[in-house]
């Protein structure tokens, strides 16, 4: 359906809605099941890139709940990692009706033409989580601020390992190092990735330039140290090759930078293998997602710390992102300079995410009811 019939609909939606609630004692103007019927049963495309781990399993479920909780139909499909199978699922999407795409790309570049398409038939299209680029065919995007994510993973380290606060507030009598670092980053067909990284080094770099760390093997470059598709099995490969060509001399390495919780746990499984054992010269590990097992090993000691970015709270944003474009509103923003696409700068909304370490655990993410005290054990 074109946006002007949609937009007709939700104002007649809108009227019967306030005539219901004068009526005294009456119908709400709720569907059936109480939820609002502001989708008034169009249909969304929800487009996630994988099931392979839990935080876009969360997201999917996050957002399918909050456009049917306001009255739309969803068609929520996952990737699994593969370009062509994300596009045909965006393709089918725009076959059956969809008046808005809500799309969380495997690769952000790949999308283009699915998306031009979708624009000429005057589909809303939110960026989710990551941005969509190489296309003015987008027109939201809802997100967290990416670049204080990285930020924040080094300031797990330097916490860690008792250089500053968590803010990065250098520490009283901090030691003068070195220490011995190694560097990952997400993968490159995420335009997130960069965010994180440059984030990260933005923190990291001064101390790297005083020698109080030490990237060991030299390698700091995004391209090298980047994780294709964000494959735990390719960080545990190359935590082992790092291992093996830089620390066989009896030497440590005292922290590593990762970028998401899937690839701590394979950097962990390589320390492991190799011989390191937690309370023995293990190193600070950083992370992201808050994911359930990350955050046990957190407990365990074998990660430092995660980034918590609430999947409800995007969810919910994107959610309001996509009522207000279908209503010919503007939704609300709060970061029009920094997300470049290549072919506009893409309005943003962005949240804030949250460190955790051990110390917070229960504060942040059982007291807020993303887990329960028996999930996290
Ligand atoms: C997300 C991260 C996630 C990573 C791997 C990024 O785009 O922002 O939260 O850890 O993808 O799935």
């Amino acid at each position: 359906m074109k946006k002007k019939a949609f937009v007709a609909l939700i104002a007649s939606g809108a009227l019967m809605m306030s005539l219901a609630a004068c009526s005294a004692g009456g119908d709400t103007g709720a569907g059936e099941s109480g939820a609002s019927n502001v989708g008034g049963g169009k249909l969304v495309g929800v487009a996630m890139p994988t099931q392979s781990s839990e935080r876009w399993i969360a997201d999917g479920k996050n957002v399918k709940d909050q456009l049917e909780a306001e009255g739309f139909q969803v068609d929520l499909q996952y990737a699994e990692d593969d370009i062509p199978k994300q596009i045909s699922q965006i393709e089918n999407m725009i076959t059956k009706g969809a008046v808005a795409l809500v799309v969380a790309a495997k690769d952000a570049s790949a999308m283009t033409t699915v998306l031009e398409e979708a624009k000429s038939q005057d589909i809303a299209i939110i960026a989710y989580d990551r941005l969509l680029t190489g296309t003015d065919a987008v027109d939201y995007y809802a997100t967290f601020d990416n670049f204080l994510v990285g930020q924040q993973q080094a300031y797990t380290l330097l916490n860690g390992l008792g250089l500053t606060d968590l803010d990065g507030k250098a520490t009283s009598g901090a030691p003068a190092g070195p220490f011995n670092i190694e560097l990952f980053a997400g993968s490159p067909d995420d335009n997130n990735a960069t965010f994180f990284f440059n984030g990260a080094m933005s923190v990291l770099q001064p101390y790297i330039d005083k020698g109080v760390l030490k990237v060991k093997s030299g390698q700091t470059d995004f391209t090298v140290v980047a994780t294709q598709d964000w494959k735990l099995e390719n960080a545990q490969a190359r935590m082992e090759d790092l291992l093996t060509a830089n620390y066989s001399d009896g030497s440590k390495v005292n922290a590593v930078l990762s970028p998401y919780d899937g690839l701590s746990r394979g950097i962990i499984s390589a320390l492991t293998d190799a011989g390191y054992q937690v309370g023995q010269g293990w190193p600070i590990i950083s992370g992201q997602d808050a994911e359930l097992d990350s955050v046990k090993a957190i407990n365990a000691g074998e990660q430092y710390g995660t980034i918590f970015k609430d999947t409800r709270d995007l969810a919910a944003e994107a959610v309001k992102m996509t009522v207000a474009v279908l209503n010919g509103e503007e939704p609300e923003v709060n970061n029009t300079t920094d997300y470049n696409n290549g072919k506009k700068v893409v309005p943003s909304y962005l949240l804030s995410p949250v460190i955790v370490t051990k110390d917070n655990i229960t504060k942040a993410l059982v007291d807020s009811g993303y887990y329960t005290q028996s999930e996290i054990g």
